[in-house]
């Protein structure tokens, strides 16, 4: 864990988002080409910054950044790959953000990137070149940091799996997922997903076949990596697929592939579809190593998978695979792969997975199709990508 991050900065207002503070500056080691070397961070209050600032820097009275470099000198700890300390006072940053007109994030992260030149060896008190040195590395660091990486907005691509589920329920013609697939487009979505499942469940060989020759947006085929859905697959020619592992007793996908552990299967199966011009992407939980594999793999896309945040218990739960979901998506889009999302998400959860840049699209299901009971199809849709925005 390259920051070590600490946050005793008391007060509930105002709120930090601490995550965030703790990606910039992980960002920042990346940036500055020193993924593996670690930083301490500390949130602080006037109080405690004015403590440190008079025991350390013989100075009176608070300050709103300080940065003790262990990177220079006799004790240098860059052996330890340790860079050092930041402490930032929140109660500062909030007056100074406030008197600027700007989010107290955008300011803790022009702080953030002032201390850290400073960890790094940057001073701009030295002398005026050396100020300028350290302006002109600050604003290329805070550019990187705020660029936009998806310009266009997030893609929904429904699953309409459940809309055959409850036709096979009766055994009968309907309701047809292959109507259910133009009313979403109808209504904005830009893609389509079915899961053909080796037991026939819920979508049938005839759904994807006529889908195949309906579907105007893109048509994502989830499914096994077994011979018989492969050359379904290659005869059917989808825009893309989505490998899965499957079981036959889960009610749903219940977690992502093993990438790590099949590589060289995974990367036979990539390897026929991409000969056949199909795209593949992978179906993951948010862990670095999955994700490392799916690029070794030849993989186009991983598709995150957010079951974990989705079904957390309580905030704190929530917040945790967030993070996850969010690095994840950071270290899958920075290792050139693409980046879809999705399990799990529904009308409460998905706007913050939305608002990663990092992610192309969200495959949801089962969320659209309940709420479509109630509401209808097409507002069904409309309110999700309403949520997407
Ligand atoms: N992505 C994958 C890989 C899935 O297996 C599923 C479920 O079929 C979904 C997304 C959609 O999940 P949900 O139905 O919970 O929205």
């Amino acid at each position: 864990m390259p920051v070590l991050f600490r946050n005793e900065f008391w007060s509930q207002l105002p709120r930090v988002n601490e995550a965030l503070v703790r990606r910039t500056a992980e960002r920042l080691l990346v940036l500055t080409g020193m993924p593996d070397a670690e930083l301490s961070l500390l949130l602080a209050d006037d109080k405690q910054i004015a403590e440190l600032n008079s025991s350390w820097r013989r100075k009176n009275g608070p300050t709103n950044v300080l940065a003790f470099s262990l990177t220079e000198g006799p004790d240098s700890a860059m052996a330890l790959n340790m860079l050092g300390d930041i402490v930032i006072s929140v109660e500062i940053a909030a007056r100074e953000a406030e008197k600027a007109g700007l989010s107290l994030h955008s300011h803790l992260q022009e702080l953030l990137v002032h201390g850290f030149l400073h960890l790094i060896g940057y001073d701009h008190e030295k002398s005026g070149s050396e100020a300028v040195r350290m302006h002109n590395k600050e604003r290329e660091l805070l550019q990187e940091l705020t660029k936009k990486r998806r310009e266009k907005m997030i893609k929904l691509a429904v699953n309409v799996d459940h809309v055959a589920t409850l036709r096979e329920a009766r055994g009968t013609s309907e309701p047809d997922p292959v109507l259910a697939a133009g009313i979403c487009e109808l209504a904005g979505a830009e893609g389509i997903v079915v899961h053909l499942r080796e037991d026939r469940r819920h979508i049938q060989d005839r759904d994807v076949r006529l889908l195949r020759q309906t579907v105007k947006t893109k048509l994502n085929l989830e499914m096994g990596a077994t011979e018989e859905i492969i050359k379904f697959a290659l005869d059917i020619q989808p825009d893309m697929v989505t490998l899965v592992p499957e079981k036959r007793k889960e009610l749903t996908t219940e977690g992502g592939l093993n990438v790590a552990g099949q590589k060289k299967k995974l990367k036979m199966v990539i390897d026929r579809m991409n000969d056949a011009g199909i795209p593949v992407s992978l179906f993951v939980d948010p862990d670095s190593r999955q994700i490392g594999a799916a690029k070794d793999a030849g993989a186009t896309f991983v598709e995150i998978h957010t079951g974990r945040y989705s079904d957390a218990a309580g905030e704190e739960e929530r917040d945790q695979e967030f993070e996850l979901i969010a690095s994840a998506a950071e270290e899958a889009y920075e290792a050139g792969l693409r980046v879809n999302a999705g399990h799990g998400l529904n009308y409460f959860n998905t706007g913050r997975i939305a608002a990663l840049d990092t992610i192309e699209e969200l495959s949801i299901g089962h969320a659209i199709m309940a709420r479509a009971i109630m509401v209808g199809l097409d507002q069904a849709v409309r309110e999700m990508l309403g949520l997407m925005i």
